[in-house]
Formats: C-alpha cells, structure tokens, sequence
C-alpha cells in the first residue's frame, strides 16, 4: 500500500468507529458485513476506481468499495458502462486494494464478462480476484444469471447481486432515470432477490426503486440489501463518488445527496493556477529550489 503519511489529507481522522467490531488489522470480509446486519448495523459502501480515493474512504470508515463498471463514463469517458472490459477494469480494481488495508473490495463484472454463461462468468471471476486482488465480484440480474451465480460461488468467489435499475440493460430499460419495480414488476424483483440469495450472493444492491420495495426485499432477505436509490430500510446504501462529492454535474437522480462541492474547489484551484502562472506568481522562491 502506498504511503500517504507526507501527503496533505494524511491528518485526516481514522475510520468512523460504529457500535460494531471492525477489525482494524484485516480486511473485512463478506461474514464482516453479514454479522452487522445481523445486529442491525447500518454500514456504508461507494463506489472507488483509484488509490487515493480508496484510502480516503478507507479511512473514512467506508466499509466495502465497489469498482464498478460506473468508472466506464466517469473514468473513461463512455457514453454508458455498455463498453466496459474486464482490462479496463482490472488496473482499477488493483489500484483499490494498493490503497487499502481493511475495506473489502468488489470488483464489477463488465457488460459481455459474464451474460454468456457459468464458463465466462467463472472466467472473469477468477480474473479479478488473481489478477486485481478482489475479495468479491458484483454482476447484474436476477434469476437469469443463477448458474453463473451458482460457478462463481461453488468456486469460492463472493457475489453481490444487483437488481432494480441495471445500466448494462440500458438499451431496454428505456433510459436510466426510470425507478424500476413498480406494480407487478416489484414481485418479480423480489422473487429475483431471493433466487439470488439461495443461489449463495452474499449481498444484493438494489438500485432506483420505490423505497416500500426496498423495504420489502430486506424484510425478505437474510443477506445485506445494499440500496441506492431504495429508500432508507436497506441493510446498507451505495453511492457512486463523484455524485456524493458534486464532481458529476447536470440533472442527478433524486437519491443523490451531494456532501461536497468538489467540482467548484477543483475548478477554482485550476483556474487560480492558470492565473498564478500567467502572472508569474508561481512558482515564487518559496516554491522553488536553492
Ligand atoms: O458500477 C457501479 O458503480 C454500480 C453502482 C451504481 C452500484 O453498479
């Protein structure tokens, strides 16, 4: 892991203490979160896609981070997270774990990593965990992907489940602002959440739908309902971070509460950099060498 401690920001305070037993000295692993669940502790994951991101988060008492296929249009600039490989994501996911000591790590299965069966799946899988580091993978679906569920957990690979609003079905969802499971669609959704349960997922994001499903499906499920976008009884919430921290800009989902302005602060230190440049006041003696 790399070594901050010269760094501005390396003051910042250790990990937020819960009322729960964290190991401080291992990484949290997927019994970790199912026993605070079980004890009804309310934990928090984002989403990370970089070394230092992933310590500050770290030490901010996030206790999983995802390294999601999100990173495609954040990252790498795509329209969507339909173009997302498995190579893009694995230095991601390797720069995550140098940058942790204790969070669990979860590593997306891109769009075409896995929609084709057990064998792919299985494949992906192994290659995030050997090659990144992951100690879990996350993939979209419900009861349509249960036999890759089913090869990656008989291989030992943790499996996060995600249901509601999937992106990589972007294209017959009809659009990304739809909340999804409503009316009929809601006990499909739950039947989904609980096939994945069975088949041995050890949590269930559950993004973009009405918050009395969210409830429904972590009254229903033993494993951790990870929410966003699913109303406040999840057992644990998700945010993306750069929505969490106002770096993304235009018209947000409604679940997105912004705790920053980094898009403003970023955007005021490059221009008073432009400035100080173009006025010669930088670098001044203080900044430059004898
Ligand atoms: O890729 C991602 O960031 C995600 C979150 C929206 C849960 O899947």
């Amino acid at each position: 892991m790399p070594d901050f401690s010269e760094r501005p920001g390396s003051e910042l305070p250790g990990p937020a203490s819960g009322p729960g037993p964290w190991p401080a000295d291992r990484r949290i692993t997927i019994r970790d979160l199912q026993a605070a669940t079980d004890r009804g502790e309310r934990w928090s994951m984002l989403t990370s896609y970089d070394t230092l991101t992933a310590g500050v988060f770290e030490q901010a008492g996030v206790r999983a981070l995802l390294v999601g296929d999100t990173s495609g249009e954040l990252v790498l600039g795509y329209p969507s997270t339909v173009p997302v490989t498995m190579d893009h994501l694995i230095p991601m996911v390797q720069a995550v774990v140098r940058g942790t000591r204790t969070a669990l790590v979860v590593a997306d299965l891109p769009f075409g990593s896995y929609q084709s069966g057990p064998q792919a799946a299985l494949a992906s899988g192994i290659r995030h965990l050997k090659e990144g580091g992951a100690q879990a993978v996350k993939l979209e679906g419900g009861r349509r992907v249960l036999p890759q569920v089913d090869a990656l957990t008989g291989a030992g690979i943790p499996v996060m489940g995600h249901l509601g609003l999937t992106p990589q079905s972007v294209n017959v969802l009809g659009g990304m602002r739809r909340v999804q499971g409503r009316g009929e669609a809601g006990e499909e959704l739950l039947a989904d959440a609980l096939a994945l349960e069975r088949a041995g997922a050890f949590a269930v994001v559950l993004e973009s739908v009405p918050a009395d499903l969210g409830r429904r499906v972590a009254d229903a499920l033993r494993v951790p309902v990870v929410g966003i976008g699913a109303g406040p009884d999840c057992d644990a919430q998700i945010l993306v971070w750069p929505d969490l921290a106002g770096l993304t800009s235009g018209r947000l989902p409604r679940f997105v509460r912004q705790y920053a302005d980094l898009r403003h602060d970023l955007l005021d230190a490059a221009r008073r950099y432009t400035e100080d440049v173009a006025a010669r006041r930088y670098p001044d003696a203080a900044h430059s060498y004898a």
